[in-house]
Order: structure tokens, then sequence, then C-alpha cells
């Protein structure tokens, strides 16, 4: 529960749109970012309803309107559906988002009604997309993967998809001059409509939005080199790199240059460890205060021993807490991730290669994001040294694979 005062209302994000307009691709990455940013966020999709409760084997006759069956069976779904979402932010939740098509105008208005009736804020996240390419894409990575195509031929499989398009299409309305809350996507990110938005977290589904596209390219992790002060257990500090630190920067610097089709955008921190690690590199690094390492406060510079022996209470606390826990004039994990915000959007923003050099600290936060996994999961994740992790997005997430460097390769 994390809302941002004590009246800021729950939060349904309502997705619109015809099948294969990537809703789900959508409604996954809003909830990951909001879950990580702390918000409790869960996704309601009705197809997964559907599977639950009638199975995969239904085709696409039973999509059409007229199927007096089909169609009863959908509406109830949706209300259940839309029920157990109101009764997660009911339960404390911060964010539901209902993945469906509220594909009428009728539809949607009652749905708003229902929630606003329960003292929720409502945003319509809207995809349109008219570009075959897209769509036939769409389709053939996501829909012929899904568990209601599984054993059936490709071909066969894409044809009956494409005919569910249509019944849906004959009584698709998309919004236009409706008195409600909403973002339109077109083309995903050729066009964004934004109307009567207000409040913290739709401002940051919205900037969120206007910063994610389609192009495939790895998210490379990776802690800098060695330092002197890992060598001897300390945390914090500002040292410089020990020679087999010097070593890894140049093994990476040979990596980034085998591995990137594209220029990559190399980014680190302002800290010498961090930015020594670069200095091999073919392009000029980008030095980001956000990812500087946790700040230990009055701890910096000591080795857990000393931390123990001397203030045990704080370390302690430290244990009780990992995520929440603040060093003496120093952050949290949750401060971390907070300042961390800027760089996962620059991160979903960039189309080129993204190398970034970091901290045992900053790397878990950030892992977090890419796998989907709420940050206390990944407070006590081993992060090698001399290992790069590369994440490469799939249809609906990152997939993971470590690079682990020779040194003396
Ligand atoms: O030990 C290296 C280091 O990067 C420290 O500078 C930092 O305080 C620590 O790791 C973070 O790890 P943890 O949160 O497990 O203490």
């Amino acid at each position: 529960m994390r809302r941002i005062s004590p009246d800021t209302k729950p939060l349904v994000v309502v997705l619109v749109g015809l099948p294969a307009r990537g809703k789900t691709y959508i409604g996954r990455k809003i909830a990951r970012y909001l879950s990580w940013l702390g918000y409790s966020t869960r996704v309601f999709n009705i197809g997964e309803y559907r599977r639950e409760r009638l199975g995969t084997h239904l085709r696409q006759d039973w999509f059409d309107a007229t199927h007096a069956e089909g169609s009863a069976a959908r509406s109830e779904m949706a209300q259940a559906a839309l029920a157990d979402l109101l009764a997660f932010l009911k339960g404390g939740g911060d964010v539901g988002i209902y993945d469906a098509t509220n594909a009428t105008r009728a539809r949607r208005d009652e749905v708003a009604e229902r929630c606003t009736s329960k003292g929720c804020q409502v945003v319509f996240v809207e995809s349109i997309c008219e570009d075959p390419t897209l769509i036939e894409a769409n389709i053939r990575e996501t829909k012929l993967r899904s568990p209601d195509y599984a054993g059936v031929d490709p071909e066969e499989a894409a044809r009956d998809f494409r005919a569910r398009i249509d019944h849906c299409a004959r009584v698709y309305e998309p919004i236009q001059d409706d008195p409600l809350s909403y973002i339109k996507l077109i083309d995903f990110g050729r066009l964004m409509v934004v109307h009567r938005i207000h409040g913290h977290v739709p401002g940051k589904i919205v900037s969120f939005l206007m910063n994610l596209h389609l192009v495939r390219r790895p998210v490379w992790l990776t802690r800098h080199g060695e330092s002197e002060f890992n060598r001897e257990g300390r945390i914090g500090g500002d040292p410089d790199l020990t020679a087999d630190g010097d070593k890894y920067a140049r093994v990476l610097a040979y990596f980034v240059r085998e591995k990137s089709v594209t220029p990559p955008v190399i980014w680190c921190s302002t800290l010498r460890r961090a930015v020594q690690t670069t200095r091999h590199m073919p392009l000029r690094a980008l030095q980001w205060r956000a990812l500087d390492e946790i700040d230990a406060g009055t701890c910096d510079g000591m080795t857990y021993d000393e931390i123990e022996a001397q203030l045990p209470k704080e370390y302690a606390d430290r244990a009780a807490d990992k995520l929440n826990y603040r060093y003496p004039r120093g952050e949290s994990y949750a401060d971390v991730i907070q300042r961390l915000e800027p760089v996962i959007i620059e991160t979903e923003r960039q189309t080129s290669p993204v190398l970034i050099v970091a901290h045992l600290a900053v790397l878990r936060a950030l892992y977090a994001y890419f796998t989907d996994q709420k940050p206390e999961e990944c407070l006590t994740m081993e992060v090698p040294f001399n290992t790069v992790i590369e994440l490469k997005p799939g249809p609906y997430g990152f997939d993971e694979r470590r690079h682990v460097l020779d040194l003396n390769g």
C-alpha cells in the first residue's frame, strides 16, 4: 500500500482495444513499473478467466456477438473479473488493471460507473493500431503461443484468430468524445492523446507510455570491476579499481565492441570505480548520479563486522527490513528505487543497446524491474563480479542470459 496521501483513491486502469493491439503487453508493463515503484498492482485478464472456467478449446464463432451462449459467458466473466479487481482494491490494493476489449461505449460507461461508485479513480488506456504488419507480428508472436492454440497448426490458428478480431471489430466503438479520463495510443508510439488525466499515478503512466516502443535491443547490467574496498570488505566509499578491476574494464570494452551491432549507450555512476570501468570503452560513458551506490551514511567505509560490533541496533534493524531500513544520514533500498525511476524511463526510451555499469544495490533494484520481481525478492541476490547480465525484451518481459568474462581472455 503506497498511496501518496490518505485521500488518494485507488486507481482502475481499463484497457480498451481490439484483439492483437498489445493490450496485455501494455497492461503488464504498467503493472511491472508501478509494482516496482511500490504500488500494489494487479492485472485482471479476462482471457485467463475464460481459459480457467471454460478451457482452451473455444474457436472464433464463440466470440461472435450473435453467439448467444458465448456472449452471455463473456459478459459473465467480464463481471467476475471486475468484481475481483474491485475486491482487490478494497482489500488495500493501489492499482487494478482491467485487461479486456471493453469494445463498446455502453460497456465502458458501465465499467466507469461501477468503479466510481466504489470510490475508485478510472483511467482508460486505448490501443489503436491499423498497421497490418504490426498486427500480424503480434498475432504470430503472442497469440499463436497462447494456450488457446496449443497443438493447432499455426496457419489455422492465425486464420481463427483473425476471424475472432473481425467479430470484435463489427461492434467496436473507439473512444471518441467520451467524457472519460483516457489515454489513446495510436500505432504504438506514433501518436498519443491524453484526455482529462489528473493525479500522480495517472501522470506517471502517461510519461511511462510515452517512452515505450517495440524495438528489441539488449540491456546489459554489470558491476564495476573489483575495487580496493571490495578487497577489504568495506562498503561504500569512492575507491579506485584494483589491477584485476582494470582487467575487467578491458575485457568489458572488448565484449561491448563484439556484441554491439549498433552503437550502444553506456551509462555509469559518478563513482570512481564505475567511471574507471568504462575507461577503455569505444564510446564515452554518460555519468548518472542516480546510479551511485546506496549511500551507507555514517556506516560508509565500514565492514559488516564493524557495523555489527559497533552499531548492533543498526545492523539488526537492517537485517529485519532491508527494503525500508535507511542508514543513518544515508539511504534505504526504497530510496534507491525512487531515484532510479528516471533511469528506467530512459532505458525504456532507448532503441540502442544499453550498458549500465553500476553497483550491487543499484543493480539489484534495476534487475527486479527488468525481471518483474518484487524489489524485496532481490535484495540479497548475488550479482557476481566480472559478469554481464544480458536482458533481452521478449513478447511480455525480458529474457536473461549471463556472460562471465574471463579476465585473461
Ligand atoms: O559491498 C559492496 C557494496 O556495493 C557496498 O558499497 C554496498 O553498501 C553494498 O554492496 C550493498 O549490498 P547490501 O545491501 O547487501 O549491503
